[in-house]
């Protein structure tokens, strides 16, 4: 007998408030790239580039939920998923990144928010979730400090004419990844390279999210307010006190840069030194405006990473040691299937003190499903899924906060640099029919959440 009828896991088993949901993303998934007024986005324009995207992919169409979206909350209601999380596309509400407003865009998320309402699932909304206004990227982006104001009088407006319905929330998506990939790296839209970029994206980034809760807060004063970083447990490859610093420095930079502003703590420059040329971009009276007491933190955690210290890589001083080097079972993203990383992350993120409540916004994995008789038979994600909440469960039952698990992803969709090669979803998607067949995992699911 296999493990998926084996499992063991039981909903009851996490307490009858425990949130369960599905995790999604606009460009990921919507397509209709300039439909009804929209204006592009950093992501339309970075695809629209030849070598970016893995096979030269892009999210012209994606999953076209812009169009069938009622489908998919058929789907969602027929899994028995009570909570839906989506995000925003900021230049389809703001064409231009400011006002004037879209209302086209505006009445297609009012669709969706009444059609999830109607279906008895509870919309969850990113406000951000990595597809800047192009315009406003022709500024800078969040490069510039007026990003800050640009983004909370987005956020206003969402609020506006979103908050009456919808009552949870989270400002930002994964910020050290975007600004990482994104201003650092130049492997993510929109392009960016070099320090200077990184760290200006970084303090921006971090100064708008506690600036836009505060929006939020003022705007809709019973609002369940959130965040979502993304975490990793880290390990030194050997017990050498050099990769254990190189652990620390990468652990830093990937687990707490992001978080521990928003908590009141400052960066942490102590402990990664390079974080101290952040000073040439925080004004007077900043490090005033970059907390808030946020009703939840939503982590992402998919895997572990192993660190060994390296003297060419600058900055950080570590490289990570790929998971196919240690001979590992990894996913199509070449991540670790690791599940106790789950639980590390969760006994390391309630130390902070300033935490209320964490939720887990996303966990999945992406493995090449195929579909074979109308049925997909993905075994390894149902494992991984079952796997990581046993971890929850281990987590709970030393009385850790956690308090909900989203998956990741509602469907198969556009993984950002990797294209449509990496499928993460609990439903496939056929991108040249736009055919949707459930997965096992999709199955298991359902059933676990009946
Ligand atoms: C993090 C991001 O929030 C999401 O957009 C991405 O697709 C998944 N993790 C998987 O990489």
């Amino acid at each position: 007998m296999n493990k998926v009828e084996n499992s063991f896991l039981n909903k009851t088993q996490f307490g009858e408030d425990f949130l369960w949901g599905v995790s999604t993303a606009a460009f990921q998934i919507e397509g209709a790239h300039d439909a009804d007024g929209k204006g592009s986005s950093i992501w339309d324009v970075f695809t629209s580039q030849k070598g970016k995207i893995k096979n030269d992919h892009h999210a012209v169409t994606a999953c076209d939920f812009y169009n069938s979206y009622q489908t998919d909350i058929d789907l969602i209601r027929e899994l028995n998923i009570p909570n839906f999380r989506f995000s925003i596309s900021w230049p389809r509400i703001m064409p231009t990144g400011v006002h004037p407003v879209n209302q086209a865009g505006i009445d297609y998320y009012n669709k969706i928010i009444d059609s999830l309402l109607e279906s008895g699932i509870e919309p969850w909304i990113t406000l951000y979730h990595w597809d800047l206004p192009h315009t406003l990227e022709l500024k800078g982006g969040w490069t510039n400090r007026e990003s800050v104001t640009w983004f909370s009088d987005y956020v206003a407006v969402c609020a506006h004419y979103f908050g009456d319905r919808v009552k949870n929330w989270m400002v930002i998506n994964e910020p050290s990844v975007f600004t990482g990939a994104g201003y650092f790296l130049g492997i993510h839209a929109p392009g960016k390279k070099g320090i200077s970029n990184y760290l200006k994206a970084m303090h921006h980034v971090t100064l708008a999210t506690a600036k836009g809760a505060k929006v939020l807060r003022n705007a809709i004063p019973d609002a369940n307010i959130g965040t979502t970083f993304s975490c990793t447990h880290i390990e030194p490859a050997t017990q050498n006190a050099k990769d254990i610093e190189a652990a620390k420095r990468v652990d830093t930079l990937l687990n707490r840069t992001f978080i521990e502003p928003i908590l009141g703590l400052g960066y942490p420059q102590k402990d990664l030194p390079v974080l101290k040329k952040l000073n040439n971009y925080i004004l007077e009276d900043d490090l005033n405006n970059l907390d808030f007491h946020f009703d939840f933190i939503g982590l992402q955690c998919y895997t572990r990473e192993v660190v060994k210290s390296s003297l060419l890589i600058p900055y950080i001083g570590a490289e990570l040691v790929s998971a196919d080097k240690r001979n590992v079972i990894s996913t199509e993203m070449g991540w670790e299937v690791y599940p106790p990383a789950l639980y590390h992350v969760l006994k390391k993120f309630n130390e902070y003190k300033g935490i209320k409540k964490i939720i887990i916004t996303e966990n999945g994995a992406a493995f090449a499903d195929t579909v074979t008789n109308g049925k997909v038979f993905d075994i390894k994600r149902t494992h991984y899924i079952q796997d990581h909440l046993e971890q929850i469960l281990k987590a709970k039952e030393e009385g850790l906060n956690v308090e909900g698990y989203f998956v990741w992803s509602l469907t198969d969709n556009f993984e950002w640099a990797e294209g449509y090669n990496a499928r993460f979803g609990l439903i496939h998607v056929d991108f040249n029919t736009q055919k949707r067949t459930i997965k096992n995992s999709g199955l298991w699911f359902k059933d676990f959440l009946s």
